[in-house]
């Protein structure tokens, strides 16, 4: 069975304010989108690698990755998976995974795939909430509790069997705007089809604000030093 990687890395990153869209912002000494691919390729289990970036950033980017296929990304987080969806080669597997997850673990590929490969057709990534999360009105008051026991924080790799999430985009081109989901799951849910929870891991974290970069940089000279 073979397995595609897609990685959107086309976003403006403005809640990071580098000043660069983020997957261009440099991560002790390499782009995030650099370290993203090398984590994807150095899992072992995929077989082609898909990227969708700035539009004006196209010609760079294929000069600085000879062995993989790059695209220009859109408006939203899932234009731009939708376009290295429709430049992907065959596959059974497609991998869904966030740049801006740069230090994501090869452990967490191969969990995600070989699950996908056991037979379900969507799985996500997830860690259970810490935090007390609570409701509140536009004015700030607190309108409840939420009880955070049957809650997940999902990451990527988001895994898929192919055909169906190739359906999945194209139900989306008929009907609703794709703004409103932030994950390819979401995207899933709304199909009808069931999605699986596996365990994430606390390295998946995404960098989307100066704290994370700050954090993503400190815990890489950690692993070098
Ligand atoms: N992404 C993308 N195309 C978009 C928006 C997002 O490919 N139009 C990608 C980002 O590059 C990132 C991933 O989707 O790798 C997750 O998005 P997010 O963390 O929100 O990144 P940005 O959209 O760049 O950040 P922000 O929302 O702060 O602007
Ligand atoms: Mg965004």
């Amino acid at each position: 069975m073979s397995t595609v990687a897609l990685i959107p890395a086309a976003g403006r990153g403005e809640r990071l304010g580098a000043g660069l869209p983020k997957a261009f912002v440099d991560l002790a000494g390499h782009s995030m989108l650099h370290h993203a691919v090398r984590g994807v390729q150095a899992s072992g289990v995929v077989d082609a690698v898909v990227l969708s970036v700035p539009i004006d950033l196209v010609d760079q980017v294929r000069s600085q990755f000879s062995e993989v296929i790059v695209v220009a990304g859109g408006a939203e987080r899932s234009d731009s998976v939708r376009a290295a969806l429709s430049a992907a080669p065959p596959s059974d597997v497609v991998l869904v995974h966030d740049a801006a997850r740069a230090l994501t673990p090869q452990t967490l590929f191969v969990d995600v795939v070989a699950a996908v490969m056991a037979g379900a057709p969507a799985v996500v990534p997830g860690l259970p909430v810490v935090d007390t999360i609570k409701s509140v009105d536009p004015a700030g008051t607190v309108t409840g509790t939420v009880d955070r026991g049957p809650l997940r924080a999902v990451q990527t790799p988001q895994g898929f069997d192919s055909a169906m999430l190739s359906a999945a985009y194209a139900a989306l081109a008929h009907s609703a705007d794709g703004a409103q989901f932030t994950d390819d799951a979401g995207l899933v849910e709304a199909q009808g089809i069931p999605v699986r929870i596996i365990p994430g891991d606390p390295m998946a974290f995404k960098i989307t604000t100066p704290w994370d970069l700050q954090l993503a940089t400190w815990l890489l000279h950690e692993r070098t030093r």
